[in-house]
């Protein structure tokens, strides 16, 4: 049972563990919605730095949106956390969430929306007592410079209890669906997040990696026929994995659904392209990485997936030399 709602109320604010391109989205149009928020970036520096920006400015639709969104450091923070909305890449979450352990209330809600998989597992080991919810996002924005974001293209977010959660409350969902609806944002909740989430990991699977392999942008994976043979290749591939984890009615007509998506966001530079580019460590592990473990756990071969991981290690390992 869903045993507290992950909604600001003046006891318990929101807080959200990476300020980053989507922590900063829920946080400045929930700051303008007057939800009691607060933002907890790594250390004081960055707390100064951000104060001196004075806040988070969000430009969308040529506006620029100004939100002084409170803000705390691990050490600074004063109230129990008793619900969190984590919106950092997936290898840095437990990280993160270590720096903010000894702040956690035992009966805290975690949403976390992140792309990959994996870590709310790790999640619910290290935090035993703590309901762990996911989501998954299409909203689209990007950092600019420091605090500065845009808010580049707008989505639709799913959120929901995995089967891992033991949590079957729809009607508190359904609430917290709502309460994290800051206008233009719009969250729902879905009956079948796992699909979901498998979805989107298949989608991740299939372009982002080949996007840092060719070079090149979402769309253009279509046009290449070496890159769209390797696209249908790793398709191919997890759904074999989804046959041995009998998830295969999940994943109706994926290489059209695939295919569909580099197409409509054809002129996208992938987020692991962009990691490469500026050295910083890819979500590969919880993407690729996952399916890989998963597979070898179920005796599947998936060649073309594991030499991808291989290669995009070997690649951000000499991106960041
Ligand atoms: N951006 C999008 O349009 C989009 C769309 C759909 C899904 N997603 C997914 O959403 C997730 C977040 O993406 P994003 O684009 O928002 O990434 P991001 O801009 O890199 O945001 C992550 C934030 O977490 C912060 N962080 C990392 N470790 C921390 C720590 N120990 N303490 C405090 N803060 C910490 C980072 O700070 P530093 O900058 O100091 O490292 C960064 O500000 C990813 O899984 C991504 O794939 C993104």
């Amino acid at each position: 049972m869903l045993t507290a709602n992950l909604k600001p109320t003046s006891q318990s604010p929101l807080y959200i563990l990476g300020a980053g391109a989507i922590g900063s989205l829920w946080g400045a149009y929930g700051y303008q919605a007057g939800a009691d928020i607060r933002l907890i970036l790594r250390n004081q520096q960055t707390v100064n730095d951000y104060q001196q920006h004075g806040g988070i400015h969000l430009i969308s639709a040529h506006q620029t949106l100004v939100s002084p969104v409170p803000a705390d450091y691990p050490q600074s923070i004063s109230t129990p956390i008793q619900n969190l909305l984590i919106t950092t890449k997936a290898p840095q979450t437990m990280d993160a969430l270590s720096a903010i352990k000894p702040h956690i209330a035992e009966q805290a809600v975690f949403l976390l929306l992140q792309n990959g998989l994996g870590i709310a597992d790790q999640i619910r080991q290290e935090f035993p007592s703590v309901t762990v919810l996911q989501g998954s996002t299409t909203e689209g924005c990007y950092r600019q410079s420091g605090f500065e974001f845009v808010h580049a293209g707008h989505g639709h977010t799913f959120i929901g209890a995995t089967g891992g959660s033991g949590i079957r409350d729809f009607n508190a969902l359904d609430q917290l669906a709502a309460s994290l609806s800051f206008p233009p944002l719009n969250v729902n909740i879905s009956n079948d997040i796992d699909a979901v989430l498998w979805r989107k990991l298949a989608v991740n699977c299939a372009i982002n990696p080949l996007t840092v392999i060719h070079h090149c942008r979402n769309g253009e994976l279509l046009h290449k026929p070496k890159a769209l043979a390797q696209m249908r290749q790793i398709v191919d591939e997890i759904l074999a994995v989804s046959v041995a984890l009998n998830r295969t009615h999940w994943l109706t007509n994926l290489h059209e659904y695939v295919e569909n998506v580099a197409k409509t966001t054809a002129d996208n530079r992938s987020s692991m392209l962009q990691d490469i580019e500026a050295g910083r460590e890819t979500e590969i592990d919880a993407i690729t990485g996952y399916l890989c473990q998963l597979a070898e756990q179920h005796n599947i071969n998936v060649p073309l997936n594991q030499e991808i991981l291989a290669e995009i290690k070997r690649l951000s390992r000499e991106a960041k030399h």
